[in-house]
């Protein structure tokens, strides 16, 4: 394989995965018989692997075509960023294969998709992107399609799977009826250093990548102590974020056509590959990050494990939004997170 794509050729069963995996898998094996919809939601803060998991349980169950006709035991889409019933349904129709998916009127399309599902055999729709359903601006559920959705369940008897943002928890909270549905969530965490069994797991991941990129590169050992550290302030814990500073990295070597890797590598591929927040310097007029590179040489000694750790939680996370100025409090930032741990 072109070592180009050996990072994304990867998948780290890792112990969340493995159990999302698992009561994926029983969900699917009982919907059938089930006499009220199973609903499951597999939460998780971005890059935690939520879709992943959904893409790689979708893909031990693919449509298929069998004598008496087409089978798609799985109904996979992504919810659009402004849900109605309409876009909905029309999404759910083009994904089971109907070409005229935005012919006639809500009630028409959605008598056509239930009539469809039974015709090939349709018992989980999978909604990735569930949080959608809940506009952050209006802080309001969609409550018209999650309706709609919930019926469309209850008729046609299939397993409803919704993966998305804790955000996303607000839909099922707030409508009685879906939260009588669900089942206690699947929650895809990110890892804690601080948390033994965590960091063990977090550890197990990084050996799981050495792995495969020592078959392809001389690539200084990953989930050593020292090395594992700064990969944790990489990626605060998140797998996608590592997934995405290690596809950076194997791309650098790649291009360079290079296959002796050191500490100074892994230094410019963070720089590229992890989105920072800069901070202003008003007397040179520069911008630097606000997190320092976790791979430079004196990393480790400049700076107190704690307020690495601090830093590392922000990684994949929002910025604060900054205070509105007040007389009193002038226009220095609010407290707590990584601005407050390096002094910006
Ligand atoms: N178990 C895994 N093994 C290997 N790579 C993984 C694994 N889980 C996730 N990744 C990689 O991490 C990246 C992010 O994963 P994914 O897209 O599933 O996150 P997500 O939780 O859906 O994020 P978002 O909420 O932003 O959509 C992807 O490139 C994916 O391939
Ligand atoms: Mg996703």
């Amino acid at each position: 394989m072109d070592i180009k794509y050996i990072i994304d050729s990867i998948l780290v069963p890792h112990s969340a995965f493995d159990h999302a995996i698992d009561k994926l898998e029983q969900c699917y094996a009982y919907a059938p018989g089930a006499s009220e919809p199973v609903c499951i939601a597999l939460i998780g803060e971005s890059r935690t692997g939520k879709s992943r998991v959904i893409e790689e349980f979708c893909h031990r169950h693919p449509p298929t075509r069998l004598e008496q006709g087409l089978s798609i035991p799985i109904l996979r889409v992504k919810t659009p960023s402004y849900p109605t019933v309409k876009g909905l349904v029309e999404l759910l129709l083009g994904a089971i294969g109907d070409p005229r998916f935005t012919t006639g009127t809500e009630n028409a399309k959605t008598m056509r998709l239930k009539h469809l599902m039974q015709k090939v055999g349709t018992y989980m729709v999978v909604l990735d992107e569930f949080q959608h359903f809940f506009d952050k601006g209006s802080q309001m559920v969609m409550h018209q399609v999650a309706d709609w959705l919930k019926i469309l369940a209850d008729e046609t008897r299939c397993a409803l799977v919704v993966a998305g943002l804790p955000t996303c928890r607000a839909v099922i909270d707030q409508n009685e009826q879906l939260a009588g549905r669900f089942a206690a969530p699947v929650i895809m965490p990110r890892l804690n250093w601080t948390v033994e069994v965590e960091r063990q797991e977090f550890l197990a991941i990084l050996q799981a990548f050495d792995e495969v990129i020592a078959g392809v590169l001389d690539c200084p050992a990953l989930a050593a102590e020292e090395m594992a550290f700064r990969c944790f302030c990489t990626c605060g814990g998140l797998i996608g974020i590592l997934s995405k500073f290690l596809r950076q990295l194997v791309w650098n070597a790649s291009t360079a056509d290079r296959k002796a890797l050191t500490l100074k590598d892994l230094q410019e591929a963070h720089t590229q590959s992890i989105w920072s927040i800069q901070r202003d310097t008003p007397a040179t007029g520069q911008s630097t990050p606000v997190m320092p590179n976790p791979f430079a040489q004196d990393f480790l000694k400049q700076y107190k494990r704690d307020e690495l750790l601090l830093w590392a939680q922000s990684v994949g996370r929002p910025a604060p939004r900054p205070p509105k100025a007040t007389k009193r409090a002038g226009k220095r930032s609010a407290r707590g997170g990584y601005n407050d741990a390096f002094g910006a």
